[in-house]
């Protein structure tokens, strides 16, 4: 069982404007002593999965379906009281900004050993020893001097690792740490990651990682789950998901960050807008963005696809290269999904939604030829192979995995004039 378990979560906020739906069907498990990182997009849901496990919502906001299992209990629902005992002694967060989180007014010693005396039987001699010990831990040095000094006498990495130490003083089994790192200089950052990574290790917790930072993930995380308008549409592990990315969101994201491979290239920024959580489409949330959108994407959202055992992505690409022409306009295509949609058939003119583009124009496809559904290129499975004959096609039912992983991250060609969505 992992420690964390939450299940199609669903939390909204329901404003005088109309429901915005935050979050959108999550799930997830953390396990015992790993890190799991959570990147996306500014409001693509990270922080209020968070504060959802951690039932810290603003009063507008509500979990409204789902499930959240910590080490065994259901939190959704457990009520405040039963909460009151997980926060802060099982589960800790570090909030984006230390300023707002620390009380200006107050000495670090008293805040830390507040936060002890409250979420531990230590009594105050204890509670201030513990204090000390946490200071030294998180390399604040002359931590006696420093219990005794207001947070605007610490610079803004001294007040994240402060934060820090506060997180940890009652040794959680879980820490959420929601942007440590963003309001800091890359050296810092780096710093502070490090001591995160080096507690980690020796504390044996586990570390949700909140950030829009790649960078930050890559150095840190186990397993990564990318967010996008409140859904998840790419979970694997740190590997999977940096070298072998199956949704064209993620490819996006990490088009827009540089590498050793993109020095003196300029980088791709995802071009437009997140879409409005008051007004979701029906099909996938990142069609309007994206250049290798089908029709089949403006029309219904596509379930996560378990790409191996390491990896799932909730992108039509990935359906992609099980299609032959024998399945476009059969009345029983073969089956488009594993997991929960294993063995649905899918009738052939949805079939041949997923070898067509929409009828927009957008800026990649702007003045070119689109080619249209009887235009179908001969390597329609990406595989360089000539389509079988009618008739030779796939069977229904037949598990599409194996050619997916091998063909679809070189997706190009099969929609569009020119490559697809893998180029730069
Ligand atoms: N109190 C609220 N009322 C209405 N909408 C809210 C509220 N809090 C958050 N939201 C909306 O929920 C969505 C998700 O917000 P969230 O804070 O989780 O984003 P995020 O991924 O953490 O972004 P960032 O990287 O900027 O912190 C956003 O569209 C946001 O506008
Ligand atoms: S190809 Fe379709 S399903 Fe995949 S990200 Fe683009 S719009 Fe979404
Ligand atoms: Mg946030």
């Amino acid at each position: 069982m992992a420690l964390l378990e939450v299940r199609d979560l669903h939390t909204s906020f329901f404003t005088p404007a109309g429901e915005v739906k935050a979050v959108n069907g999550v799930s997830f498990n953390l396990e015992r002593r790993k890190v799991l990182g959570i990147v996306g997009e500014s409001g693509s849901g990270k922080s209020v999965t968070a504060y959802s496990v951690m039932q810290i919502l603003e009063s507008t906001g509500k979990i409204v379906s789902g499930s959240v299992k910590f080490d065994g209990q259901e939190l959704v629902g457990a009520g405040e009281r039963a909460m009151k005992k997980i926060r802060g002694n099982r589960i800790s967060i570090i909030f984006q900004d230390p300023m707002t989180s620390l009380n200006p007014t107050y000495t670090i010693g008293r805040q830390l050993m507040e936060a002890i005396l409250l979420h531990t039987n230590r009594n105050r001699r204890q509670a201030r020893e513990r204090a000390v010990e946490m200071l030294r831990l998180v390399n604040i040095n002359e931590p006696e001097k420093r219990m005794r000094q207001y947070p605007f006498e610490f610079s803004g990495g001294m007040r994240q690792r402060i934060m820090i130490a506060m997180a940890l003083a009652c040794e959680p089994d879980i820490l959420i740490a929601d942007e440590p790192t963003t309001a800091l200089d890359v050296t810092i950052q780096a710093q502070i990651l490090e001591l995160m990574k080096s507690l980690q290790e020796e504390l044996g917790m586990a570390i949700i990682m909140i950030t829009h930072d790649l960078g930050v993930v890559a150095q840190l995380c186990d397993e990564v789950i990318v967010m996008y308008a409140g859904s998840i549409c790419e979970q694997g592990t740190a590997d999977e998901i940096f070298y072998n990315p199956k949704h064209e969101y993620t490819k996006g994201l990490l088009r827009s960050i540089p590498t050793a491979d993109t020095a003196g290239r300029r980088l791709k920024p995802i071009s437009g807008t997140p879409i409005d959580l008051l007004n979701m489409p029906k099909g996938c949330p990142f069609a309007p963005r994206c250049d290798n959108a089908m029709k089949i994407c403006l029309r219904e959202r596509c379930e996560r696809t378990r790409i191996n055992e390491d990896h799932q992505a909730a992108c039509w690409m990935n359906k992609k290269p099980s299609l032959t022409l024998d399945s476009v306009g059969r009345a029983d295509g073969p089956s488009l999904t594993d997991g929960p949609g294993a063995g649905v058939m899918f009738p052939g003119p949805f079939a041949a939604d997923l070898l067509e583009t929409p009828d927009r124009e957008t800026p990649r496809t702007r003045g070119r030829v689109v080619p249209m559904p009887g235009d179908v290129p001969a390597d329609v499975n990406n595989s360089g192979a000539e389509l079988p004959a009618p008739g030779a096609g796939q069977a229904p039912g037949a598990d599409s995995t194996e050619s997916m992983n091998n063909t679809s991250q070189t997706d190009s060609g099969l929609n569009h004039a020119e490559g697809g969505g893998g180029d730069d």
